[in-house]
């Protein structure tokens, strides 16, 4: 992919770090990688590509093809390009497929993980942005979830990511070692220059399979579940735009840099969207009409996520610029378009 803008090289040579993206070629990293190279930084991006797309990863980035949990491989990484800091989406994403298949939920994100972490403790890499969820949260008693609310996942995939963040706090406490988990609601969009976007074929995303029907790439979306706790009865989630989500990590990233100690963020708006608002999001955007169908619940759905992101804009400065759902759906559906 031809990628770099490089339009705002803020930081001058002195201040250039390199970067370590872990799943680099996956649909948020490949997004991170141009956040980065935007900006000035260098990146080596690990991916073993079993669902990301090597074209996404920016050609400015180096991309060693091979697996986070390989320890050896990953010190050698650390130590070759003298990697500053890590950035660590790769992982399994997939909620449904977490419930048949916890066992790889707990390999590729909690074992393999941990392997990583061993590289980067081996290595003094001390500087750590951990790509959690709002899964940890599970099912919230209340609407709007802080990071105070109690961690309770539903399912393997939340649990998986739950146990990471408590290895990282134990790394944090016995080593030189610091870490931001950002605790993501549902990411969603695609890069406003439109140099990448979510291009896993299978993904399972509620926009991304919406603006697939509306474009009849597939017959109909189905809507899973119309008897939840919710106004219209489907699920409630909070859409942010991938690009505020890389801005949160930019940010995550320098005060790390700057000495901050872990901490933990929620990253979303504060609004919630039922699946049918975002149906009428799409037909609005693509002027055409998404086919849909009712259906049972998924298994290990909650009816509603929502963030509290209060504790982002005040202690990082986050600003998030992209909010307007019918901006995020205009970008997601462009890419959807341009992957025909
Ligand atoms: C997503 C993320 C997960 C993150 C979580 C936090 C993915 C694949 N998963 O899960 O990593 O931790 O947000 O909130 O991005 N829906 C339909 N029909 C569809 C697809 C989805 O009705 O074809 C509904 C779902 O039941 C849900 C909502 O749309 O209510 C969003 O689903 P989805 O985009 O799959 O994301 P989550 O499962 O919420």
């Amino acid at each position: 992919m031809r990628c770099g803008l490089h339009l705002h090289d803020l930081k001058g040579p002195n201040l250039t770090s390199t970067i370590l993206v872990t799943g680099g070629a996956g649909y948020i990293g490949s997004h991170m990688i141009l956040g980065l190279i935007d900006r000035g930084d260098r990146v080596v991006v690990i991916d073993n590509l079993s669902t990301g797309v090597r074209e996404q990863v920016c050609s400015d980035a180096e991309l060693v093809e091979g697996d986070v949990a390989d320890t050896e491989l990953v010190r050698d990484i650390l130590k070759r390009r003298k990697v500053d800091a890590v950035i660590h989406f790769a992982g399994s994403v997939i909620v449904p497929e977490s419930v048949t298949d916890p066992l790889k939920y707990y390999d590729n994100n909690t074992g393999a993980t941990r392997n990583l972490l061993a590289a980067c403790i081996a290595e003094g890499v001390s500087r750590f942005v951990f790509s959690s969820t709002a899964a940890v949260y599970g099912m919230p008693d209340t609407t709007i979830v802080t990071e105070e609310t109690p961690t309770a996942p539903i399912n393997p995939y939340g649990r998986s990511k739950l146990m990471t963040e408590w290895m990282l706090r134990d790394i944090a406490a016995a080593h030189p070692f610091r870490f931001m988990a950002l605790r993501y609601f549902n990411v969603a969009g695609a890069d406003p220059a439109g140099r990448t976007g979510q291009s896993t074929p299978r993904a399972t995303h509620l926009i991304k399979r919406a603006c697939q029907a509306a474009l009849g790439r597939v017959p109909a979306l189905d809507i899973f579940g119309t008897d939840f706790d919710t106004p219209d009865g489907t699920g409630v989630r909070d859409y942010i735009h991938v690009s505020d989500l890389i801005a949160a990590h930019l940010l995550a990233l320098d005060a790390l840099a700057g000495g901050a100690e872990s901490n933990v963020f929620n990253c979303g708006y504060g609004r919630g969207l039922s699946v049918r608002e975002i149906i009428a999001a799409v037909e609005r955007v693509s002027g055409n009409k998404v086919p849909a169908r009712e259906g049972p619940r998924r298994a290990g759905d909650p009816g509603m996520l929502v963030a509290d992101s209060s504790k982002l804009t005040r202690q990082l400065g986050w600003t998030p610029r992209h909010g307007d759902i019918d901006e995020i759906v205009k970008s997601a559906y462009a890419w959807e378009k341009h992957l025909a």
